[in-house]
């Protein structure tokens, strides 16, 4: 009720009543600015995720209105935290899109929290493309209908399960894994089905799957049946916060089995303090390394620190900053603002030379790129190889 409430209320400010025979300095159609939205997690459980993806779309956006901006107009980026919450990320993308009335809709890095988005994007018909969520369903729904309006310029979970199975497999000689997921995290529960799809495909097995509830804090149980398994490695595709914990405990139990993830586990704070050593020597895959030399990604790193006080730009960060420049590429191939034909340049995106590789949005609005596996060396994340799709 109140949400309608507020739906009906900035509809009647921002649009009808106000715009009409106004001079469009609102924001509406005759705007000198492209106002482009971003829901975030700013603060609350995955923060620094909203935080480097929000930089790195701050650093593409300074770069593009240095260089003239797009269509003769500086781009706007309009930040609404989501708290990390999925109630706030339905209602920061209906604001952006009711009251801000932005051009196109970026977020979220929660695959949890763009689920919740997609299907306001489609019905506003607004064009919204996610950096960094993986999960399948959040471009293609349950029933296996394209959303028209929603796009990812990251690789799926599909694929970034089968990378980490494939490695512990071939890498770590692997044949016995536990899994640890969080059941009430979309991205978690399915990156875990995709894993022991592709290990038990292999011939591995799966001697353990355990699950928790994001906000957990102690998961002695979980790690005592799986220590009682004795596995090679345990697979815990979920989001730092929770993972640094579980490391922790696993050690003190007096578990030694290396611990495997995906991008989830990028975060600053995953290996800060304490929990260094409980995460020494293991792995994760992720969409791109700060350490990779190339001219591009070299570059983009340094503009990166010296924007943001010497920080190093994680995989969210590089996400953000592509997904930014890929929507002002669009936005110039429309030659126009209109939601329409934005949205049919963003799908002809082709080849984008990205700093996470080359971006092709596919027929099922992915990407299709490469994926990297890191390692985690004296609390950094150290680079370890690349595995194509
Ligand atoms: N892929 C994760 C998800 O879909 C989010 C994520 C992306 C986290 C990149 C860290 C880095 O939920």
């Amino acid at each position: 009720m109140r949400k309608l409430l507020f739906i009906l209320l900035s509809g009647l400010l921002s649009g009808g009543i106000i715009s009409c025979g106004n001079d469009g300095s609102d924001g509406g159609e005759e705007s000198d600015v492209i106002k482009i939205g971003h829901f975030a997690s700013m603060q609350g459980d995955i923060a620094t995720f909203g935080q480097q993806t929000n930089n790195g779309m701050l650093l593409a956006v300074e770069e593009i209105n240095a260089a003239g901006g797009v269509l003769g107009k500086k781009i706007e980026l309009k930040t609404e935290d989501t708290r990390s919450t999925t109630q706030d990320a339905g209602l920061a993308a209906e604001k952006l899109i009711s009251q801000d009335k932005v051009t196109v809709l970026l977020g979220e890095v929660a695959s949890s929290l763009s689920l919740v988005a997609a299907p306001i994007a489609e019905r506003e018909k607004v064009p919204m493309v996610t950096p960094a969520s993986t999960n399948p369903e959040v471009t293609v729904d349950k029933n296996g209908n394209v959303r028209k309006y929603v796009f990812r310029v990251c690789f799926i979970d599909p694929f970034q399960g089968k990378v980490m199975a494939k490695f512990a497999k071939e890498n770590l000689n692997a044949t016995r894994v536990a899994i640890l997921k969080d059941n009430a995290n979309d991205y978690s529960v399915g990156l875990a089905k995709n894993f022991q799809e592709t290990f038990v495909g292999m011939g591995g097995e799966i001697i353990a799957e355990q699950a928790y509830e994001a906000k957990q804090v102690d998961f002695k149980s979980q790690l005592t049946a799986i220590k009682a398994m004795n596995p090679d490695a345990i697979y815990v595709p979920g989001y730092y916060t929770e993972v640094s914990l579980i490391a922790e405990q696993a050690r003190d139990l007096g578990i030694t089995a290396p611990l495997l993830g995906g991008d989830g586990w990028d975060s600053p704070e995953l290996t800060k303090g304490k929990f260094k050593e409980a995460l020494e020597g293991c792995f994760f895959s992720n969409h791109y390394s700060v350490e990779d030399t190339t001219a591009l990604v070299k570059s983009f790193t340094e503009k990166y620190a010296k924007m943001f006080n010497g920080e190093a730009p994680g995989a969210m960060s590089a996400l953000g900053y592509d997904a930014m420049y890929i929507v002002a590429d669009a936005i110039k191939r429309a030659g126009s603002t209109e939601a329409e034909a934005v949205t049919k340049a963003i799908g002809e995106t082709r080849d984008f030379k990205g700093i996470t590789g080359n971006i092709t949005i596919n027929s099922q609005h992915n990407a299709e790129k490469s994926a990297v596996v890191l390692q985690i060396k004296d609390g950094k994340f150290t680079y370890f190889a690349t595995v194509a799709p």
